[in-house]
């Protein structure tokens, strides 16, 4: 399947070789910058097109990949869809849950397969911990809280640090949390958020957002681009039989359990030691939906439910009242 990509930057670039590994060919790259565009080009022997628009027109595209900053997604997923090309779009879906209806509707009009790039349901750690709470590791489990911090991305043209354009730490960067919390334990009914996100213009914004699940589960997601360096993600689950933590930097997972009569010692599971990047499988999670053989993992409704819980933690911030669903 021939994939043009739109948006050369971090994350176009990224994303060609594991879409290559699971079965595209780059033909086509387009990006405002030249220079991203031409030097991605370059490495697959893919043509420039200046204007991302007739990308999306193009006939030797099947699939078209949307990298760019967040608030034009909606557009090309539209002209894409328009032109019955299916869709690979990074996350946020949308900027605005205005523009993730319409979206989902140019798609579902158009017949054609649209997949966010949700990739922390692809994670192995992440895949074990929802595996071990499913089999019943911990027992019931009560609460949740997760931490994915770092220091605050620039992006081209530094639009990571407009609120307006990435929606801050909490709509780019712990709605990865967010989709996962809602994969690993059904839908959300209320939140309650704060956040300090008045200097995101130096590099410095940070949340802490606690969801009420519908299940009861308190889930308490934070979220930080503050650090002077690095990244760490952090989990943990708490349940009646016992506790799930995992730290990045320090892989394996870890789960301690309570055995009869008190604490059994530490089981330590072996989780990772990484394959397949997990940006590699949910390439070819899509390409097997495209191939029709199974459903994909993210559906463009879990997208929509990510960015819905990414907007109603930022308006709870921004009112100090909790926000129902
Ligand atoms: N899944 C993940 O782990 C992950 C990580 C980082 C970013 N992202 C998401 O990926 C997307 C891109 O982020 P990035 O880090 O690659 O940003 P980036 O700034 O590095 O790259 C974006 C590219 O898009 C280009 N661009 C800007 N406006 C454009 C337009 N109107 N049309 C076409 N191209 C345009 C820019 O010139 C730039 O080359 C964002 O939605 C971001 O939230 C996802």
């Amino acid at each position: 399947m021939r994939l043009g990509i739109i948006g050369c930057g971090v994350l176009g670039k990224f994303h060609a070789p594991c879409a290559v590994k699971a079965g595209f060919s780059v033909v086509a790259c387009s990006d405002p910058v030249k220079e991203n565009a031409e030097s991605l080009a370059a490495q697959y022997g893919a043509k420039v097109v200046n204007d991302a628009m007739a990308l999306c027109a193009l006939p030797d595209v099947d699939v078209v990949a949307i990298c760019t900053p967040t608030p034009y997604h909606a557009a090309y997923v539209v002209e894409a869809a328009k032109h019955g090309k299916h869709i690979f779009c990074e996350k946020p879906f949308c900027r605005t849950l205005k523009q993730c209806e319409e979206a989902l509707a140019a798609a579902k009009k158009a017949g054609v397969k649209l997949f966010v790039g949700h990739v922390v349901r692809y994670f192995q750690e992440f895949c074990a911990i929802k595996q071990q709470i499913a089999d019943g590791k911990v027992g019931k489990v009560g609460t949740v809280r997760t931490y994915r911090g770092g220091q605050s991305p620039l992006g081209e043209g530094a639009w990571f640090r407009d609120f307006e354009k990435s929606g801050g730490v909490t709509l780019d960067c712990i709605i990865h949390d967010f989709d996962w919390l809602r994969y690993a334990f059904g839908d959300p009914e209320r939140v309650f958020a704060q956040d300090l996100r008045e200097r995101i213009d130096e590099g410095i914004d940070y949340a802490m957002v606690t969801f009420r699940m519908k299940n009861g589960i308190i889930a308490t997601v934070t979220g930080s681009w503050a650090h002077p360096s690095g990244f760490k993600v952090l989990v943990e689950v708490c349940g009646d039989n016992g506790m799930i933590t995992f730290d990045s930097r320090e892989a394996p997972l870890a789960s301690q359990l309570r055995g009869d009569g008190g604490m059994a010692p530490g089981v330590v599971l072996p989780a990772s030691p990484v394959n397949d990047s997990p940006y590699y499988l949910e390439w070819a999670d899509f390409k097997g939906w495209l191939d029709g053989k199974h459903e994909p993992r993210v559906t463009p409704e879990d997208a929509v439910w990510a960015v819905r819980m990414g907007l109603a933690a930022i308006e709870s911030a921004e009112k100090q009242q909790p926000v129902t669903f």
